[in-house]
């Protein structure tokens, strides 16, 4: 995890440096960290916390001068969250700074190796063993380059580094190894980044480095090369057409209202180009080259899981396609026993980083298998290796909790069993036809639009009604189970409040033991073929006076403490509109209870450690 950035130019480097780990810190706020060069001195200021508490530190030094600098934003691996494990970390000698993301495996052999040769450790971390080590190679190595070189060359593990030196003050070094980081070339200046937001308001040309690729840059110019023998790589920038404004709050109190209230733009974006006028089916010219997958494996982790769980309940019985949906974690250390040479593995991931589903992709690619990416994240690295890439259109995700990622991913799943529908000619009878489900899709936005704002209100008053709660199942059957799972997910991480999904039949097997009247339920109660079931599982909690939120439509006869009626949509549409309000409720729930709604406690949007 841990956000990068790198500045050398013309400008005050300090504040465009600050400026961009605002946008960053979404990767990680246990601390924040610069570095630049002052009177031929190295400077490392650094804080524990979130940004605002760097900047204050930053009011009393001399930031104006420098025209070079890094900083980082740190999701804490190694070492607890404390300003001495903070990055950036200089070497022992105080001539280098890194900033670094990922993990060091090999960290602790590398530190045997420098104490012994007399270096000193102030923190617990293996980002100050690694600037260690090019300060020592330093003294056999020609110059600092091959110093950076031949120490990274030794690493073993993630990384994503960026350095500097006293010596040299306007130029950047730096190097990815399976961690994300993008080059950006302006006019007369330069950037390293984790993401691109954090220099877009500077440049829209990027180049984008690939594992194993060092870059060394000043405010001339810069140089593209193989960390493995330092030859040189020519390598064309290219133009990212993003609006800052979208990674901006646009008038809402939180990105996470704001992302839950765009969803129907998502829908309209995500279906924009894949069902054109007179053509019978939809459109995924991505997949052409790959034949349609006798078996499938879906493979993601938090959020993305949730969707993969809930797409599967579309392409089992549209596209005739059996499905498996595997976390990530887990998949990824038994997939050999469970592939077959016609099995096709479909990795989910908004940002396309997450160190798990990327371990996953390369291990089934290692193997020969093909992958399929559904990925937000353009030029992102699952982006960049599957076998084939859908990008699912939601836009920046800035908001730690995932919103419309989900529901962007959940509008391509439910496009991909239409597509393999259609070349197979297949599905289970009684399951929409193509063009039925098409117009169901594209009726979402308006629905959403009309009902989101009335949505919002009903969540307010069933927050503050059920905030004195400190646990809460969630329970769902069919394609509403994986629905109840991100429910619970999104409460417990926004809340802080205990909360579990579970298949609503599940619960008699053990759940129900802990029902009791201060234990409410939330049920995913929808007008569909599995409500009589859903209704008995409800009678079973009030018989153990649980009380009861139901999630229903209008019309439907349901005895509960609270009802919460959304508009009817045929199952599994009818999930669109369900994902909302599940959303919202846990906002307004993080809200009343004054949480830091955007931000939550322990967690990064983007997990880059496995
Ligand atoms: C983190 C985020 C979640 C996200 C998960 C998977 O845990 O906090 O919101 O669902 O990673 O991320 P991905 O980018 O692979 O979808």
């Amino acid at each position: 995890m841990c956000g990068i950035i790198g500045y050398t130019g013309r400008r005050p480097a300090v504040p465009v440096v600050v400026e961009g780990l605002r946008s960053l810190e979404y990767r990680g706020y246990d601390s924040a960290g610069v570095s630049f060069v002052h009177r031929g001195s190295l400077r490392v200021i650094r804080s524990q916390g979130k940004l605002a508490n760097l900047e204050e530190r930053l009011v009393t030094e001399p930031v104006v001068t420098a025209t070079c600098a890094m900083g980082h934003t740190r999701w804490a691996t190694h070492g607890v969250p404390a300003e001495r494990n903070a990055h950036p970390h200089a070497s022992g000698d105080q001539t280098i700074a890194i900033v670094h993301n990922g993990i060091i495996e090999n960290h602790q052999e590398l530190k045997d190796e420098l104490v012994k040769l007399g270096h000193v450790f102030y923190s617990e971390t293996d980002t100050e063993v690694l600037v260690n080590l090019i300060a020592e190679r330093r003294r056999s190595e020609p110059d600092l380059l091959h110093a950076f070189a031949s120490a990274l060359r030794e690493a073993k593990g993630a990384y994503a580094v960026c350095m500097m030196h006293k010596d040299e003050p306007n130029t950047l070094y730096a190097a990815r190894m399976s961690a994300p980081l993008i080059f950006g070339v302006g006019t007369g200046e330069h950037f390293v980044a984790s993401d691109i937001p954090a220099f877009l308001p500077y440049t829209r040309q990027v180049v984008f480095l690939e594992d194993g690729e060092i870059v060394k840059a000043d405010a001339g110019g810069y140089q593209l090369m193989h960390l493995s023998d330092l030859s040189e790589i020519s390598r064309e920038s290219q133009t990212i057409l993003w609006d800052m404004q979208a990674a901006r709050k646009g008038g809402y109190r939180h990105f996470m209202l704001k992302e839950i209230f765009e969803q129907p733009r998502v829908v309209t974006d995500c279906l924009t180009g894949r069902i054109p006028h007179g053509h019978e089916g939809v459109l995924l010219p991505e997949l052409e080259h790959l034949p349609t997958p006798k078996r499938l494996h879906i493979v993601a982790c938090g959020t993305s899981f949730h969707s993969g769980s809930w797409g599967r309940h579309l392409l089992e019985p549209w596209a005739g396609i059996p499905t498996q949906v595997e976390i990530a974690s887990e998949f990824r250390y038994r997939e050999a026993t469970l592939l077959d040479a016609e099995d096709m593995v479909l990795v989910i991931s908004q940002s396309g980083e997450t160190a798990d589903t990327l371990a996953a992709l390369r291990s089934v690619r290692e193997r020969g298998g093909k992958v399929i990416g559904l990925c937000n994240v353009v030029g992102s690295s699952i982006a960049r290796e599957a076998d084939a890439v859908i990008y699912t259109q939601a836009g920046p995700e800035i908001s730690v909790a995932s919103t419309k990622a989900m529901c962007s991913q959940m509008v391509m799943l439910a496009l991909l069993a239409l597509h393999w529908k259609g070349r197979k000619e297949g599905g289970a009878p009684g399951t929409p036809s193509v063009m039925e489900a098409v117009e169901l899709l594209q009726s979402l936005p308006a629905i959403l639009d009309d009902h989101m704002p009335a949505m919002r209100e009903r969540a307010v008053e069933l927050a503050r009604a059920y905030s004195e709660a400190t646990n809460f199942f969630y329970l769902g059957r069919g394609h509403c189970f994986p629905l109840a799972c991100e429910g619970a997910l999104k409460l417990k991480e926004l809340s802080y409040i205990h909360a579990e999904g579970y298949a609503a039949g599940e619960m008699k097997h053990g759940p129900i033991a802990l029902v009791d009247p201060a234990f409410p339920t939330f049920v995913l109660a929808l007008n569909d073929a599995l409500l009589p079931k859903v209704e008995s599982n409800i009678k079973e909690i009030q018989a153990r006076r649980g009380k009861v939120i139901a999630l229903t439509n209008p019309g439907v006869d349901l005895p509960v403490d609270d009802r919460w009626d959304i508009p009817a949509m045929p199952a599994p549409f009818s999930a669109f509109v369900a994902l909302p309000a599940l959303q919202l409720f846990s906002y307004a729930m993080a809200d009343y209870l004054g949480k830091d709604v955007d931000q939550p406690r322990n967690l990064a949007k983007s997990v880059t450690v496995e």
